[in-house]
Order: C-alpha cells, then sequence, then structure tokens
C-alpha cells in the first residue's frame, strides 16, 4: 500500500450568528452563552480549513486537485455561509444552534458527499485566532 498525504486548503468567509437554545429561558441562555446570545446578533471572521487525505493519484500527482477542491468550497459552502446571518440565512441552523462545532459538522457534511470515497475528508473552522474546533475529531 502506498503512502497517504494530507492536503488542506484554507478558505475565509464571515458570518453573524447568535447562540442560543429555544427550550431554556433568557436567563438560562444569558448564563450559557454571554455575549455570544446578543439577541442582534454579532459577527465573526471564521477560518475553514479543510483537509483531505489519501493516496496520491499516479495519473496527476494529487490526492486532489486543490482547483477543484477550492470551487467546491467555494460553491457549496462560501456562498450559502459568507455575509450571511446563519441563523436566518441558512438553513441547517433554522434549528440547530450555530456553535463552531455544529458549523463544522454541517461543512463536513455538505462536502463529504462532493469528495471521493477513497479520500479522508477533516473539517478545521477557527471562530476565533484562539477558538476552533475539528470534526470528525
Ligand atoms: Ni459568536
Amino acid at each position: 500500500m502506498r503512502n497517504k498525504i494530507a492536503v488542506y486548503r484554507k478558505e475565509h468567509f464571515n458570518a453573524a450568528h447568535r447562540l442560543n437554545n429555544d427550550s431554556l429561558s433568557k436567563e438560562e441562555n444569558t448564563l450559557l452563552f454571554g455575549k455570544c446570545n446578543y439577541a442582534n446578533y454579532h459577527g465573526h471572521n471564521y477560518e475553514l480549513i479543510v483537509k483531505v487525505t489519501g493516496e496520491i493519484d499516479e495519473k496527476t500527482g494529487y490526492v486532489i486537485d486543490t482547483k477543484i477542491l477550492s470551487e467546491l468550497i467555494k460553491k457549496f459552502v462560501l456562498n450559502r455561509f459568507d455575509h450571511r446571518n446563519l441563523n436566518l440565512d441558512v438553513e441547517e441552523f433554522k434549528n440547530l444552534n450555530p456553535t463552531a462545532e455544529n458549523i463544522a459538522i454541517v461543512i463536513f457534511n455538505i462536502l463529504r458527499p462532493l469528495i471521493s470515497n477513497n479520500l479522508e475528508l477533516k473539517v478545521i473552522l477557527y471562530e476565533t485566532e484562539r477558538n476552533y474546533v475539528e470534526y470528525p475529531a
């Protein structure tokens, strides 16, 4: 078996969100989410890193063509998320709290069917420079 290698594509989007659990009281939500619960939303500069791992294709020398990967991310993720209000504009978050964790899982689920089954996929999402998540863990 040949060696596996990882390819990373870094992208960026800006989006607004509000963290809130509708089944909890106003007080509980304030306590749980603090500033992120402010009624009128707030924004983040999200850094999105998509990692694709697999064997090198003999014909191309690539694991995945990063141009194609970049286009997939732009078309199916950034076009839907960038400069949007995640709670209001993105269907997946109508009933799902748009935490970094949940955003990463949603992005993974969008991209997974678009990338060959032979390749492993991982999504790393920075909500701030210091806070980031990775899915699958
Ligand atoms: Ni926030």
